[in-house]
């Protein structure tokens, strides 16, 4: 079996990359465009693994990945895209529709936030001298288990929706702020928001938890000081 795994040079696709015996990456940076659609030959092998995303164009994108027809595709999808309603979780259930409807055998893991992502969002947070934190919970999950789930998933024969991942521990975004502050040394006061609207309520009422599911090791805190 070969291995394409698209996004190969991103936050996740690193590690399945790594992960994957012989895998080979593709991105804009190989040459390849799922958006404009260039370079698309690069494609071709048994299993794509799909962790290549973009805000605006995540159907797009796994259109072209299924017109290569792989015999396998495993695609990474979000816990809770189903529930909360931000555009970018909307292309997302879209995306898995769209793949399950294709008659290409598939495998879908969703995973929910990343370390990586809580980090970013508070190292730009933090830029200001009152911190503003959403006045929700996360359960945010290390990227090199996902990568190493979605590279067991890929040698695997297609297993359909796969049991979704998520992180150990489930806490306020403003505790796991705390534990970023506290890493890198920096004072902050935290100012807690809370926006009107759909979205705001779905995650205020846990649409991005999977508490069955905190099947994750590593844990926010080891992950900021390892
Ligand atoms: N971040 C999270 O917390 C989280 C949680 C659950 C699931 N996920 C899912 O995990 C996947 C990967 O997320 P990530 O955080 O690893 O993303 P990332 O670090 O932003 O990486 C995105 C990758 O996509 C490639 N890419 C972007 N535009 C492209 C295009 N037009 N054509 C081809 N490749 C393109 C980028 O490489 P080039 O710039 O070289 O093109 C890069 O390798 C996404 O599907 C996301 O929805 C993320």
């Amino acid at each position: 079996m070969n291995f394409v795994v698209t996004g190969g040079s991103g936050a996740l696709g690193r590690h399945v990359v790594a992960a994957l015996p012989g895998a080979r990456p593709v991105s804009r940076s190989s040459g390849t465009d799922l958006v404009r659609g260039t370079g698309l030959g690069a494609l071709r092998a048994d299993v794509v693994v799909h962790c290549a995303t973009s805000f605006r164009h995540e159907v797009r994108m796994a259109r072209a990945v299924l017109d290569s027809r792989p015999s396998h595709l495993v695609y990474i999808s979000i816990v809770g895209c189903n529930e909360v309603p931000l555009p970018y979780y909307r292309q997302k259930l879209a995306a898995e529709r769209l793949i399950i409807d294709s008659g290409v055998p598939y495998t879908i893991l969703r995973a929910t936030q990343f370390h990586s992502l809580l980090c970013k969002m508070f190292e730009s947070a933090s830029k200001l001298p009152w911190m503003p934190v959403p006045g929700f919970r996360f359960q945010p999950v290390d990227e090199a288990e996902v990568g190493l789930e979605l590279a067991a998933l890929a040698q695997a024969p297609p297993a359909g929706k796969a049991p979704e991942m998520g992180g150990p521990e489930i806490r306020e975004a403003a505790d796991f702020a705390r534990m970023y502050l506290a890493a890198k040394g920096k004072h902050r006061r935290l100012v807690e928001l809370k926006v009107p609207g759909a979205t705001y309520r779905a995650y205020r009422a846990g649409g991005n938890l999977t508490p069955d599911r905190a099947v994750g090791q590593r844990t926010f805190s080891a992950y900021l000081n390892g």
